[in-house]
């Protein structure tokens, strides 16, 4: 697909994505981009130009309240650890890898790239599922979308978990490090990506890397930089 260049972010024209997520929106209504960002140029995403105004549109299309789309930004905690993903392939390489709370599916696709037998992403959100398909196309990498709680999943045989910036509140950070730490007791490298949200439990915690946050979304204007640790098993 062309790309045309806005600022330095590489973005496509529109694409409606109406097809598989309302059938009636009227193409081009949706104004997702094909968008490659500055930290993970590897990567391109169908992603929304304004997350507010796209949330508004989706909501009057469906005639009523719907769940933010968290899958058409690309957030600080998952450009970070895509970024550390693809600079340190020997993590992922050969790997089962799973990614919790995928949403567009940015840092499963991260892992494919760096060379994983198998990928699987994981989100709540059935707008989530079929962003995670369509990106994965886009990016021409397999990876295996599983629509669901994980909280209500049964996780087994995964090498490595990763879980970019979804320790956003209080009550699902403690409910996702629950099963963080079940998964590192059973040897699985455990990686997350945050942005110092503050809902970290440090002493558990290993900084891997810290990266510099240059396209965040706008809601996130403040954040400077977004970083990767490893829960270190107890
Ligand atoms: C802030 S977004 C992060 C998306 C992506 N990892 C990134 O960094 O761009 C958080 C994601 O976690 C998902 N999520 C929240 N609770 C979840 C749960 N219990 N099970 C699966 N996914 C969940 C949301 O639907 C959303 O897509």
């Amino acid at each position: 697909m062309a790309h045309k260049s806005a600022g330095t972010i590489r973005q496509s024209e529109p694409t409606s994505l109406s097809s598989w997520y309302f059938p009636g929106m009227p193409p081009g209504l949706d104004e997702l981009h094909l968008t490659s960002l500055r930290l993970v140029p590897e990567v391109s995403l169908h992603l929304a130009q304004d997350a507010i105004i796209f949330w508004a549109r989706l909501e009057a299309e469906a005639k009523t309240g719907t769940p933010p789309p968290f899958w058409a930004t690309a957030w600080a905690g998952g450009q970070a650890l895509a970024r550390h993903l693809l600079d340190n392939p020997s993590i992922t390489e050969g790997k089962r890898v799973l990614d919790i709370g995928s949403g567009s599916g940015l840092v499963a696709i991260a892992a494919a790239k760096a060379g994983a037998a198998k990928v699987v992403a994981n989100d709540i959100d059935p707008g989530a599922i079929a962003a995670i398909s369509v990106n994965a196309e886009a990016n021409e990498v397999e990876v295996q979308p599983w629509f669901g709680d994980i909280l209500r999943g049964d996780i087994t045989d995964f090498d490595v978990v990763i879980i970019g910036d979804v320790l956003y509140e209080p009550g699902i950070a403690e409910d996702m490090l629950r099963i963080l730490r079940a998964q590192a007791a059973t040897g699985a490298v455990v990686l997350v990506g945050d942005p110092g949200r503050g809902h970290l439990p440090s002493f558990e915690l290993r900084l891997l890397a810290t990266y510099p946050m240059v396209d965040a979304a706008f809601t996130d204007a403040e954040l400077k930089n977004a970083s990767v640790y490893q829960l270190i098993p107890n």
